[in-house]
């Protein structure tokens, strides 16, 4: 059988602290502790137990309660928190989430409700939650070549590893000409043939063991294969069953295109969630986007899945964003500006962006896309799971 989870209250309503006891008492699988007057107690306690959830009420002092939970989440792992507010709105619990909880109510409390959050929370902990649902995959497609795409596609990974600490998958499926590895300075053991010749033996140590780690970060490197025949030995079903493997371990998987409508990178983009679409603004990209769009469109995927990025982005160009638009007939999702010192300087070192120069408007540039990007996927899955809240 299984133990009863430590959890300890922190409301500064007596109301609020007395009923939530009251129906934590009541709850057969969470054992409640005493009330503690100091963050550092409750933090203490918290990092000396096996496993545990604290309750936090963030009606007041918000502010500081979200950084004590943003502490707790990160320094102890088995600890599960779950946040309570009298005055929900998206925006703050966006910020309850990003500071780690894993779960936010609104007050006053609706017991069948806290049953429920109490019961995912126990999923969580004893990790009986199902895998593989959670994961986005991004793809970063053109079929024009030389646009931009594993520029985009290595510096997005990165900035979304860093943001979220969550592992993010970075592959590149450019079987034949393949860059990620030189524009990461990488120097990969392992690559897709391997790993699709293993497909049998594959659990999360094997995964994480075949690709390549990007120095302490949680990012990913899965490289193309060295040679033409092991790349012609891939068949669309072989990327289709990769991505069920990734998903299963990580949060993001962000996709280097090929420039081609080949069955395997249309096989990518049809698992993607979401496309992002590079172009810039020059009349011959604007049409093979155009035509990209209209493709996607026959393959049935919904509208919303392509989003256009304009890189290169300058203000004073002679084709504007607004005749994009037009000509689209989309709005830009977003524009990288160009940069050719930093990106070339960045590609011959082997150094992404933000290391080379992390206040250049390049590097702000696809930091703010990931912020973006984190951001628009937390407050639809928030959407999903609270819209009763927030109606
Ligand atoms: N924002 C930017 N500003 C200036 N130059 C850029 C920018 N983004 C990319 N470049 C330059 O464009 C060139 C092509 O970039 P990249 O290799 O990322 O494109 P790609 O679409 O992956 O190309 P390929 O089709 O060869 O794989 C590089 O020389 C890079 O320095
Ligand atoms: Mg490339």
């Amino acid at each position: 059988m299984q133990n009863k989870v430590s959890t300890i209250v922190l409301s500064d309503n007596e109301q609020t602290q007395k009923v939530l006891s009251l129906y934590v008492s009541e709850f057969e699988k969470f054992e409640l502790l005493d009330k503690f007057p100091e963050y550092m107690e409750i933090f203490d306690t918290l990092s000396s137990l096996d496993k545990s959830v604290l309750i936090v009420d963030i009606s007041d002092n918000a502010d500081a309660k979200l950084s004590f939970i943003e502490d707790i989440t990160k320094n102890i792992h088995n600890c599960k928190v779950l946040v309570l507010s009298d005055n929900p709105s998206v925006d703050l619990i966006v910020r309850v989430m990003r500071a780690g909880a894993k779960e936010f109510l609104a007050l006053p409390v609706i017991k069948s409700e806290l049953i429920d959050a109490f019961n995912r929370i126990n999923e969580s902990l004893y990790c009986v939650a199902p895998k593989g649902t959670r994961c986005k995959i991004i793809s970063i497609f053109s079929n024009k070549g030389g646009i931009g795409k594993t520029s985009i596609a290595s510096n997005l990974g990165l900035e979304l590893a860093k943001i979220t600490k969550e592992k993010v998958a970075l592959l590149d499926l450019n079987f034949q000409l393949g860059d990620i590895t030189s524009f990461m300075d990488l120097k990969p053991s392992f690559n897709i043939s391997y790993m699709l010749e293993n497909l049998n033996k594959m659990n999360e140590d094997f995964l994480l063991s075949t690709l390549e780690r990007y120095k302490q970060t949680s990012l990913y490197v899965l490289a193309d294969p060295p040679f033409f025949k092991q790349a012609a030995d891939i068949s669309p079903q072989h990327i289709t069953k990769l991505f069920s493997i990734l998903k299963d371990t990580f949060s993001y998987i962000v996709v280097d295109a090929e420039s081609s409508f080949d069955a395997k990178n249309i096989a990518a983009l049809t698992e993607s969630d979401l496309i992002f679409l590079v172009t810039v603004a020059n009349l011959p990209a604007l049409r093979n986007s155009q035509r990209c769009l209209e493709l996607f469109e026959r393959l049935g995927f919904d509208k919303d899945k392509t989003q256009i990025i304009l890189n290169r982005y300058m203000e004073n160009d002679e084709v504007s964003v607004e005749d994009i638009e037009g000509v689209m007939g989309k709005k830009v999702y977003w524009k990288i500006p160009n940069n050719y010192f930093t990106m070339m300087s960045s590609i011959n070192k082997g150094i992404p962006v933000s290391d080379i120069n992390p206040d250049s408007n390049v590097a702000r540039s696809y930091r703010d896309l990931a912020l973006h990007l984190t951001d628009s996927i937390y407050r639809e899955n928030l959407a999903k799971k609270y819209n009763s809240i927030l109606d």
